[in-house]
């Protein structure tokens, strides 16, 4: 009796659903935080997971998320990852074991006249090749597609998964549990790495058959395949060969390892393709999404984070944490500095120990220096901050010089307010702005000055609280060189 085919995989109109599971707290993480949220490279497990799915939906249906422990969080994890429309979620109230899980689903699923790839949302390092390779083995399987096809690898130490039970011609029969398994099934090497294909209706019929008849009292998926088998379906096992990059993570020591393999494939990928150099890949930590251009030099200690961006010909100095960031061409960025969800553009200096955060802009020349903190603010070309300053939401032109100990006053308890200083000013060591206040081009402020009202351009200010002083010529201003007024050498 020759069986119809079960997916018009050859007709090229069968369409792929993607279901990931991650709805589990993971217990033998030893964490109130659901497992599927720990971070792999900066981003949470499921986001990984996300990413390959997502890579394998062609036609821009939705995947398919079981939430439960922390669906909130969970939840806003997938969408940053695939935006708003690409994850549809299912909840399950109880976690009642993995085929509970898939069960959760049937309101959206049951019907569809689809091929299910079921993911797991702690198995973060699978490639989309590879499930590419399992959807093509089970919809060519014997000419007609399988019912099923799942993942499976050969472990040296198999403990705690599920094993691959084949009968006497070596044809699957069933997947049983470690915790129900014989003595003999557990000498099985063969494991099942959680990861299927299923033709969707064959699916949710048989799950509608398991029992929690185990060791654990769960409802579990990977009775599915033997029910199908019993029902005298084919079942077909995709045999991978990298078990490290289908295997689930369980505990924070396999969390640690993951962390070291992406790790090293990202710094390798810096140094053979990017041509980074990388003084010390053992104490160098660059996020998986960042890019960093050509002959860039990245010392000891350095962490690149999220998107960041940064360009050629940059030196970043020890210790330094760099997040969501853009840094130009011919950037140095000295050690021990912090730089969040800012802008450096070409050739600038940063550091050593300066923070910029929150839409800092550091325009082209410009220059930060030690203990120079700056939020919300832009520096315009060729400015300079050399020391030990405050700059909050303010506005600085170009080739303005910024004495040591200068603060913008941007918080009067209440709200915050904006200093705008204008091109070619002197702004003397110590002078407090306090905001909201202006100082026009090419003013100066002497040292100590506490700057409450506007200044105009062209004018010297000094004293608590600065007074004018003098209109200055245009001349006037060169004579007071670099650090304004300062005392300091
Ligand atoms: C599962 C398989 C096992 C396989 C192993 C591979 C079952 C019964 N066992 O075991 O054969 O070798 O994966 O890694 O499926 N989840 C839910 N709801 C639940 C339970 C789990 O969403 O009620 C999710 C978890 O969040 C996780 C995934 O399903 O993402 C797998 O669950 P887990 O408990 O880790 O299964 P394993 O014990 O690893
Ligand atoms: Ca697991």
């Amino acid at each position: 009796m020759e069986k119809q085919p079960h997916s018009s995989a050859q007709t090229g109109s069968s369409p792929l659903d993607i279901l990931i599971l991650a709805a589990g707290l993971g217990t033998r993480m030893r964490s109130n935080t659901a497992k599927v949220l720990h971070r792999l490279g900066g981003r949470p497990l499921v986001a990984h997971v996300c990413r390959t799915a997502s890579a394998l939906q062609r036609d821009e249906r939705p995947v398919h998320v079981v939430v439960g422990h922390q669906a909130e969080e969970v939840e806003r994890a997938v969408r940053e990852e695939v935006g708003e429309r690409g994850a549809v979620f299912v909840t399950q109230t109880e976690q009642r074991g993995t085929g509970d899980a898939v069960y959760a689903a049937r309101d959206r699923l049951a019907a569809a006249d689809s091929t299910l790839l079921v993911l797991s949302g702690d198995v973060p390092l699978v490639r989309a090749e590879t499930l590419g390779a399992l959807i093509h083995q089970h919809r060519t399987h014997r000419g007609r597609g399988a019912a099923c096809t799942l993942l499976a690898v050969r472990l040296e130490d198999p403990t705690g998964y599920g094993r691959v039970v084949r009968d006497a011609e070596g044809r699957f029969e069933r997947i049983v549990e470690q915790k129900d398994a014989t003595p003999e099934e557990r000498q099985i090497s063969e494991i099942n790495a959680g990861i299927y294909c299923f033709e969707t209706r064959l699916l949710f019929d048989a799950l509608s058959r398991v029992r929690p008849e185990n060791a654990q009292g769960e409802f579990y998926l990977t009775d599915v395949p033997g029910i199908l088998r019993a029902d005298g379906e084919d079942v077909s096992v995709f045999v991978h060969n990298d078990a490290r990059e289908v295997s689930g993570i369980n505990t924070r020591a396999e969390l640690a390892d993951f962390e070291r393999i992406l790790r090293g494939r990202t710094l390798r990928s810096l140094m053979l393709n990017s041509g980074v150099t990388v003084i010390d890949p053992q104490h160098t930590y660059v996020s998986a999404d960042a890019q960093i251009g050509r002959d860039t030099i990245l010392s000891p200690g350095v962490h690149v984070e999220g998107r960041t961006v940064i360009g050629e010909e940059c030196f970043v100095g020890p210790g330094t944490r760099i997040t969501d960031s853009r840094i130009g061409n011919g950037v140095r960025v000295k050690d021990h500095c912090v730089i969040v969800d800012s802008v450096i553009e070409d050739n600038c200096e940063v550091g050593p120990f300066a923070h910029l955060r929150m839409g800092a802009r550091v325009e082209e020349g410009a220059a930060v220096g030690n203990y120079v903190e700056v939020k919300k603010s832009r520096l315009g070309r060729r400015t300079k901050a050399m020391h030990l300053s405050y700059l909050g939401d303010a506005d600085i032109g170009e080739r303005t010089n910024i004495g040591a100990g200068t603060v913008t006053c941007n918080y009067d308890g209440k709200q915050k307010h904006r200093t705008s200083i204008g091109d070619d000013v002197k702004i003397g060591s110590d002078t407090m702005l306090v905001a909201p206040v202006e100082v026009g081009s090419r003013s100066v402020t002497g040292a100590g000055s506490v700057v409450t009202e506007d200044v105009p351009p062209d004018t010297l200010v000094a004293g608590v609280p600065a007074k004018i002083k003098k209109r200055l010529s245009s001349e006037e201003p060169k004579a007071q060189e670099n650090e304004g007024t300062s005392r300091e050498s």
